[in-house]
């Protein structure tokens, strides 16, 4: 039987699994085991792995359903696949701001699984991860208590709109937009979440404007805190594998104009309570 090395980055969030080829059928004993030390970690990071698309895909499914992005294009063919991809001519990356995937939809990611294919060549191009049980943990028991409860807008057109244009992938013509709890209660670990993001959540339901902006303002910033962190350095064929009921992740663009490019597959989710 096989059996894994996890190595933790930090004891917060974040861990390096070695022992695992995700290029061939996994065993049930070594999907559970990688179920169970992500669900620990909340992000996984696989080293060395060469992943074709169904390769990829097959990975993605031990997970779920695939959640289709309302906007990003993938490659022909394969619309459970989104492209990550920047080089000379890019305005802009996806990701670039702290978010959990395409929280304005009504039921968002649970998870998401990035393999890059090229890195760039003198270094750049980290992904930042948080975790959001650490930032809810870390809030005093006045802020707890002032949030829980409450929900949170989560619109889409300020993101998707610049970068995808009108898109006719989306939905109804419209941009996605739904509404969350500001924590959840993650469904596998009965953890309590941070869910608000720089990315999408807009405002929270039932204050002034200026209250919910000061509010936001103040998570967004408590959301980055270093303490709540793992950075992780790409190398051609690594992989990602993060859960986004519980983590925020951030792509650092500090390497135009070389490329950087991969792939990602989503797992559908359920709506957060
Ligand atoms: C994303 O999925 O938000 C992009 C992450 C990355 O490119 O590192």
């Amino acid at each position: 039987m096989g059996s894994l090395t996890i190595d933790p980055l930090n004891p917060v969030i974040g861990a390096q699994v070695s022992g695992a080829d995700l290029c061939a059928p996994l065993s049930p004993d070594l999907a559970k085991q990688i179920h169970a030390a992500w669900l620990e970690h909340q992000v996984l990071f696989f080293r060395g792995q060469p992943l074709d698309f169904e390769q990829h895909k097959a990975f993605g499914r031990l997970w779920g359903d695939f959640h289709i992005h309302p906007a990003a294009p993938g490659p022909q063919g394969h619309p459970e696949i989104m492209t990550v991809h920047a080089d000379a001519s890019s305005k802009t990356v996806a990701g670039q701001g702290w978010h959990s995937d395409v929280t304005c939809d009504e039921e968002p990611p649970k998870a998401s699984v990035l393999h890059l294919t090229e890195v760039p060549p003198d270094g750049g191009g980290d992904t930042l991860f948080a975790s959001m049980y650490a930032a809810w943990d870390a809030l005093s028991d006045s802020w707890q208590r002032m949030l829980d409860g409450l929900t949170a807008v989560h619109a889409s057109e300020h993101v998707y709109r610049g970068r995808y244009g009108a898109d006719p992938k989306l939905r109804d013509g419209g941009y996605p937009r739904a509404e969350h709890p500001v924590v959840r209660t993650h469904p596998e670990t009965g953890r309590k979440a941070l869910f608000v993001n720089s990315g999408f959540t807009t405002h929270i339901r039932g204050m002034r404007h200026a209250e919910s902006r000061a509010t936001l303002g103040f998570l967004f910033e408590h959301v980055r805190s270093p303490e709540f962190q793992c950075r992780f350095r790409w190398q051609a064929d690594s992989v990602a594998f993060w859960d986004n009921r519980c983590v925020q992740h951030l792509a650092l663009w500090d390497y135009h104009p070389n490329v950087r490019h991969g792939y990602r597959v989503t797992i559908a989710g359920d709506r957060p309570r």
